[in-house]
């Protein structure tokens, strides 16, 4: 079947604080560009979801459609802008995304319907009330999600047409499958694939750059 990457663009990088984060660049290539080189070569298409008014910049392979107001309601559109079997939704705030984690996914979409990339937290966890220490999460067992996540079309556009129905909203794809009770596959993901957040992340964006574009 195709096989399509949908890249939700569309955010206002209010935290990042320079403008649409998609368009931000990193030694000399957006964020977007980016993202939608690593996919391009992988998949049948690729759709990009971007902010109200904003064009792609020349040379980008995708194909635009405007985003929403939330990821969610920008990935729902996409969602109805491919007639693809499989997507693999990734986030252009994650420039640097590794070919072998796509394969994996692509090879893992096939067994559950949905899955995603992800990393076993490395840092201690403990929740916090008021400023203060309140108990120990253990880690054992937890991962932190990232993306690209990949899904059986056809399942993702349900989960979504639920999550809608109900008022819910995530963050990510994969956690409105796991709420139907649906079995979400976890991928081995990368250092390399953090969100571009904050200025912080900018930097160290630009000292990966370094080294990836090497
Ligand atoms: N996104 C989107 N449509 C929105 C909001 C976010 O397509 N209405 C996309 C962003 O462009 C980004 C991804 O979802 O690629 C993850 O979102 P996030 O990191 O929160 O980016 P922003 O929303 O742009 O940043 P902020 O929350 O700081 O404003
Ligand atoms: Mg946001």
């Amino acid at each position: 079947g195709r096989t399509a990457a949908l890249i939700p663009a569309a955010g206002s990088g209010t935290r990042l604080g320079r403008g649409p984060k998609a368009f931000v660049e990193v030694a000399g290539k957006s964020l977007l560009a980016r993202s939608v080189a690593a996919l391009a070569p992988l998949v049948d298409e690729v759709l990009v979801a971007l902010p109200e008014g904003l064009t792609l910049p020349e040379g980008v392979p995708a194909r635009a459609i405007p985003g929403g107001e939330t990821r969610q309601e920008s990935v729902w559109r996409l969602l109805h802008a491919t007639s693809a079997d499989v997507v693999l939704v990734h986030d252009a705030a994650r420039p640097f995304l590794p070919e072998g984690v796509v394969q994996a996914l692509l090879e893992a979409v096939p067994e559950t319907g949905a899955a995603t990339a992800a990393l076993p937290v490395a840092d201690t966890l403990v929740r916090g009330e008021r400023g203060r220490w309140a108990d120990l999460v253990p880690r054992a067992g937890l991962w932190a999600v990232q993306t690209p996540q990949g899904f059986r079309r056809e399942l993702l556009l349900r989960a979504h047409a639920a999550a809608r129905a109900e008022g819910f909203s995530a963050t990510d794809d994969a956690g409105l499958i796991a709420r139907l009770g649906f079995p979400v596959t976890l991928v081995p993901g990368d250092a390399r694939l953090f969100k571009v957040t904050t200025p912080g992340d900018l930097a160290l964006a630009q000292a990966v750059a370094a080294v990836w574009d090497a």
